[in-house]
């Protein structure tokens, strides 16, 4: 017997109504917001996430499902959107469209991660970028539509944890200004943070080892020393979010796990499905065109993992919307009328109305039973006596009561009473 690769999971029938709602949610809000959709291949060539996420990062070192194909091209399964949706604005030609470009995907993310309640090898996102703009008033809509997304599901306990994380004119300042700290407490910090300090010294702030959180403490701090350009950003930032209410919380530790971004990043957690697990995380990169080998062109986005918002939606005892069933189901008796059976079941369909068939050579009883079972409101039943008399049987399937009604008249019949 054959099982679900590890971290992966089978999205059954009865999880489609969480799936639906926040699919449906989110197309709602991308059309509120004036978002407009982009799908990209689901595997990309695998310079393109080494160039973009950036060598030394844990996705690039350790995550990515990454294979010679048949024509004997280096290939990866996206271990995440942005760097594809990138690729698809240079390809595409997409600067000459109105800028800021918005774009908002949905679909499966690959990462080799230790599989763990909220973290798996296959998630989906749903992905928004901001191409061209570099107005902090985008930072803060990007944020906003988020938080509008959550609130629309019902989430509870929201909190965004926001920082800056500055520029190539001030970050190398910053940087060396935190490695020689950290120099001078190499014997008090983990293999992981002495490996950082050598690859990617930012990530030192993001250590969770209990043994180094009083090194972090005193670390010196990026906003701190920002440039004025970054400073005034944030401010802005952080002036737009306080103009519409939306609160948040300054976290200088803040650095998220890819090397593309520049000043704004944030996250946002949901009460109940821990603190380690981000339900959207994201921010500016306006370097990474440029990266990527096209004009210089700022952007901004983030990603939120479905399943974290689905385990959100279950914590928190939030019920999805139901998913509609056919309120018909077509039973038949004999051989004469299963034909007939099945071309009244194409009708009602072509007049849009749903409707499941009996199949099989089954009594009255079972077939009324399994209509009941299927959640049906009527129940319409074809015998011999029907076919000749051209007449259904309708049987209500709440009061158990039952009338002939002719079939011309059938399809009208259906929509008053359904409606
Ligand atoms: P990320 O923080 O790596 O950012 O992922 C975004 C979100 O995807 C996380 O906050 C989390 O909700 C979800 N997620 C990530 N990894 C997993 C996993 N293994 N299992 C379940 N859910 C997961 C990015 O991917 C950036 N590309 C976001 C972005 C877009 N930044 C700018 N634009």
């Amino acid at each position: 017997m054959y099982t679900a690769p590890r971290g992966t999971h089978d999205i059954l029938p009865e999880e489609w109504p969480y799936w639906r709602t926040i699919i449906d949610e989110i197309h709602a809000t991308a059309a509120r917001f004036g978002f407009e959709q982009i799908d990209t291949p689901i595997f990309e060539a695998t310079g393109l996430f080494v160039r973009g996420v950036g060598q030394g990062t844990d996705i690039v070192d350790k995550e990515m499902y990454s294979f010679r194909d048949k024509g004997d091209e280096e290939i990866t399964l996206r271990p995440e959107f942005t760097a594809g949706v990138m690729r698809a604005y240079l390809e595409n030609g997409m600067h000459v469209r109105p800028q800021p470009v918005k774009l908002y995907s949905i679909g499966p993310i690959f990462r080799f991660e230790r599989p763990q309640a909220g973290r798996y090898r296959q998630h989906h996102q749903f992905n928004v970028e901001v191409i061209g703009e570099q107005d902090a008033a985008v930072d803060a809509e990007v944020i906003s539509l988020a938080w509008h997304l959550f609130s629309r599901l019902g989430f509870r306990g929201l909190a965004l944890q926001l920082n800056s994380t500055g520029c190539p004119r001030c970050r190398p300042g910053y940087l060396t200004r935190l490695v020689a700290y950290y120099n001078q407490h190499t014997a008090a910090i983990c293999d992981d943070c002495r490996r950082r300090l050598q690859r990617n010294p930012l990530r030192l702030l993001d250590c969770k080892n209990p043994g180094c959180q009083p090194i972090i403490a005193g670390a010196p701090r990026i906003g701190e020393h920002l440039c004025e350009e970054c400073a005034n950003h944030f401010a802005d930032l952080r002036s737009h979010l306080d103009a519409i209410e939306l609160p948040y919380t300054l976290n200088h530790r803040l650095v998220r796990g890819l090397d593309y971004y520049t000043k704004t990043v944030f996250e946002v957690y949901a009460e109940g499905i821990g603190a380690q697990a981000a339900v959207c995380g994201g921010g500016r990169y306006d370097g990474l065109i440029e990266e990527l080998g096209g004009p210089p062109t700022p952007g901004i986005g983030f990603g939120s993992g479905i399943e974290r918002q689905i385990l959100t939606m279950k914590e928190q005892g939030i019920a999805p919307k139901p998913l509609p069933q056919p309120a018909l189901f077509v039973a038949y008796l004999g051989s004469a009328a299963r034909l007939a059976a099945f071309r009244l079941t194409r009708d009602l369909r072509d007049a849009d109305l749903a409707a499941r068939l009996s199949f099989g050579a089954r009594s009255l009883k079972a077939q009324l039973k399994a209509a009941d079972r299927a959640g049906a409101r009527y129940a319409l039943i074809l015998g011999e006596d029907e076919v000749k008399a051209d007449v259904v049987a309708v049987r209500d399937l709440r009061s158990s009561s039952q009338q002939a009604v002719a079939r011309a008249d059938l399809i009208d019949w259906l929509r008053a009473h359904l409606a």
